[in-house]
C-alpha cells in the first residue's frame, strides 16, 4: 500500500515536469500539470485559476500564483461590454458548409438573430471533437477568449466509428470518461479520449479564461429521409446524450440543439425538409442551415443562459416552437 503511494506520487511529479505545448495551461489554483513551456512560449499569469503558455520568449515576469480560498460558485459573467460569440464545430456549423458550392452551416447564418454581439466562427468541415483538438483548434479559441466571451461546442457528426479499423484520425476513445485509446495515426502515436473527455477539457480550460460555455448536442441526420412517418425523438445518436452529461459535469449550458431541430422537421413537414438537403443527409442547403440556426435559437430562448440576453427582435418572429 505504502510503496503504491509513493509511485504513483512519482508518477505525478514526472508529468508536472513536462513542458506544456503553445496555448495550453500552465497553471492556476489546484493546476497539477506542467509548469514551463515549450520553446518560444512563457508561462503567462492569467487569474489565480489560469496561467497560460503565450507566444514570447522566457525571461519576462514569473507572477506566482497566491493560494486563495474563495467560492467556487461565482457563476456571474464577467462584464464584458464587447463580447464575442465563438462557435467550434465541423461541417454543419461552418461557413459555406460540405464547401460544395450548394450547402451552409447554420454558424453562418445565425449572426443576423443576434445584437450586440460579434460572431465568430472557427467550425471547420471533418472536424471531430478529437481533430479540433489535436490540430490546436480549441486551444486557438482558448487563446482567444476574454472574460464574459461566449463559446457554443458542437460536435458528433465525425466522432462516430471504430478506432479497430484503419484510424482515420477523428473517431474517438469508446465511453464517455477517462478511457483512453493509444493509436497511431498519420505514423505519429496518439493517445486518444473519450468525446466526454475532448469536450470537458475544452470547456474547463475555457472557463478558466472566464468565457462562458455552451455545449450543443450535433444537428439531426434528414429524418424524413425515405420515411412517411416521422421517428421517435426518444433514441439519438450517443453524442446528444454525451454532450448533456459533459455539460452537467462541467457546470456548463445544454442546448439540446439536436431536439430542437428534430421538433422544427416535425412541423416543417416531410418535402419542405427533404428540399433543404441538396446533396446528402448531413449537409443543408443556405436555407436548411438558417433552419438550424433557429432551432439552436429556440433551444437557447429556452435555456437559463445569458446570451439569450443577446438575441434580437428579428429572431422573435422566425423561431416557433415551445420549450422542449
Ligand atoms: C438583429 O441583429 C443583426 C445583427 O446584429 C442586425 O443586422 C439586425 O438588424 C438586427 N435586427 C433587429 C430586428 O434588431
Amino acid at each position: 500500500m505504502y510503496t503504491k503511494g509513493f509511485i504513483s506520487g512519482a508518477v505525478i511529479i514526472g508529468a508536472a515536469a513536462a513542458q506544456q505545448t503553445a496555448w495550453g495551461q500552465c497553471g492556476g489554483s489546484g493546476w497539477t500539470g506542467p509548469t514551463t513551456c515549450v520553446s518560444g512560449y512563457t508561462c503567462t499569469y492569467s487569474n489565480d485559476w489560469y496561467s497560460q503558455c503565450l507566444p514570447g520568449a522566457a525571461g519576462t515576469t514569473t507572477k506566482t500564483t497566491t493560494t486563495t480560498t474563495r467560492a467556487a460558485t461565482t457563476t456571474t459573467a464577467a462584464s464584458n461590454p464587447t463580447p464575442t460569440l465563438y462557435l467550434c464545430g465541423d461541417s454543419t456549423m461552418a461557413k459555406s458548409g460540405a464547401n460544395d458550392g450548394s450547402t451552409d452551416g447554420w454558424g453562418n447564418q445565425v449572426a443576423k438573430y443576434f445584437t450586440g454581439i460579434t460572431v465568430n466562427n472557427q467550425a471547420i468541415g471533418g472536424r471531430s471533437a478529437r481533430s479540433y483538438t489535436r490540430e490546436g483548434r480549441f486551444n486557438t479559441v482558448i487563446g482567444l477568449v476574454k472574460a464574459g466571451d461566449f463559446v457554443v461546442i458542437e460536435f458528433g457528426h465525425n466522432d462516430g466509428g471504430s478506432l479497430t479499423s484503419t484510424d482515420n484520425g477523428r473517431t474517438d476513445c469508446p465511453g464517455t470518461g477517462s478511457e483512453t485509446c493509444p493509436v497511431t495515426y498519420n505514423g505519429v502515436a496518439e493517445t486518444v479520449l473519450t468525446f466526454s473527455a475532448y469536450l470537458e477539457k475544452a470547456a474547463n480550460a475555457l472557463k478558466a479564461k472566464g468565457a462562458i460555455v455552451i455545449l450543443s448536442s450535433q444537428t439531426p441526420n434528414n429524418p424524413w429521409e425515405g420515411v412517411t412517418t416521422f421517428p421517435s425523438t426518444s433514441n439519438p445518436v450517443r453524442f446528444v446524450p454525451y454532450t448533456e452529461t459533459s455539460a452537467s459535469r462541467t457546470g456548463t449550458t445544454y442546448v439540446n440543439h439536436w431536439l430542437y431541430s428534430m421538433d422544427l422537421y416535425k412541423r416543417l413537414g416531410a418535402s419542405a425538409t427533404n428540399a433543404v438537403y441538396p446533396k446528402d443527409h448531413t449537409h443543408t442547403s443556405p436555407t436548411g442551415a438558417d433552419h438550424m440556426a433557429r432551432s439552436f435559437i429556440k433551444g437557447l430562448q429556452c435555456s437559463s443562459n445569458a446570451l439569450k440576453n443577446k438575441i434580437n427582435a428579428s429572431a422573435a418572429s422566425v423561431v416557433s416552437g415551445s420549450c422542449l
